[in-house]
């Protein structure tokens, strides 16, 4: 009899998942397909909204054509031509993934801006669409990064000896902190971020770690963005302006 029991109710719950997934397509054709013009609205919008996690939107780290004032987007890819690439984010991303990525905003979105939900395909190809809207020059992008595709920890440790036994020049490096670093540890709108100069017991050794690798939202950056001098110049500024 128990047998039974458990048959109709299998029967029931099978029926019920199917009607379920049933409803699931019918809403999902109903979302309007957008003309090419509305999707690079989209695109532009969301290019400019900002996390509710981090603070943080696209536009402040990349280049688009309108944000030339914001100086910590020299320190990043311009958008310009993004989707016209063969490959991004040197080189992990190629062939096919480039499209459905939008060219590493995927990555963007749950990395470094923490948006805190899924991208939609939808939302992939408002990206893509503005960037192909964008007219001008796009600065050359080979750069060589020891964060990807995974952590070179070997590099790491020759680079930080290689750093420590540089000259600093520290109005270079408050320069350069005050163009990109401080726009998230300078205390202005990006959230949980840890200040440098109250409460960091950090050295040499984890500057460099955080500025080769990243870390959370925090971006890496290549050495043909920030080179081993300059973060010499960086790491004096930083802990030359310690409280104690
Ligand atoms: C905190 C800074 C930061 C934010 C915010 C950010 N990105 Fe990125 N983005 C990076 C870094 C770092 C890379 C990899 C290095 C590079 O290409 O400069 C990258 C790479 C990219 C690339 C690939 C560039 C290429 O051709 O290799 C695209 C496209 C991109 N981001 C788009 C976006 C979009 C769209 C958003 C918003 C959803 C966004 N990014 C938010 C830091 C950021
Ligand atoms: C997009 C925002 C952002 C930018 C730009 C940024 N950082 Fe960070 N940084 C962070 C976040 C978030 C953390 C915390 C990471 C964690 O908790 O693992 C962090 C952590 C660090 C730490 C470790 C702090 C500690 O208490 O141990 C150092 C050192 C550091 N960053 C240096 C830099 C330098 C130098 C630059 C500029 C070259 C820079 N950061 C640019 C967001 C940023």
């Amino acid at each position: 009899m128990i047998k039974y029991y458990y048959l109709i109710i299998s029967a029931l719950l099978l029926i019920g998942i199917v009607s379920c997934s049933k409803n699931g397509d019918k809403t999902e054709s109903k979302v309007e397909v957008k003309s090419g013009d509305e999707l690079t609205a989209k695109g532009k919008e969301l290019f400019n909204t900002p996390s509710n996690l981090t603070g943080l939107k696209c536009a402040d780290c990349h280049y688009d054509g309108t944000n030339k004032d914001n100086l910590n987007t020299k320190y990043f890819a311009d958008v310009i031509g993004a989707d016209k690439r063969q490959s991004v984010f040197a080189g992990t991303i190629k062939g096919e993934d480039v499209k459905s990525t939008a060219s590493g905003t995927t990555v963007c979105w749950e990395t470094f801006v923490k948006m805190g939900r899924q991208i939609s395909p939808q939302e992939i190809s408002a990206f893509s669409s503005y960037f192909a809207s964008l007219k001008g020059d796009s600065k050359n992008l080979n750069y060589t990064t020891i964060a990807l595709p995974k952590p070179d920890k070997l590099r790491l440790k020759e680079d930080q000896t290689k750093i420590a036994g540089l000259t600093p020049d520290i109005k270079n490096g408050e320069r350069i902190f005050k163009e990109t670093c401080g726009f998230c540890h300078g205390g202005r709108t990006v959230k949980h971020v840890p200040s440098l100069f109250e409460d960091f017991d950090g050295n040499l050794k984890s500057i460099v770690y955080h500025i080769r690798m990243g870390a959370k939202f925090m971006p890496f950056y290549p050495y043909e963005i920030i080179s081993d001098q300059e973060i010499a110049d960086i790491s004096e500024y930083i802990l030359k302006n310690q409280k104690k």
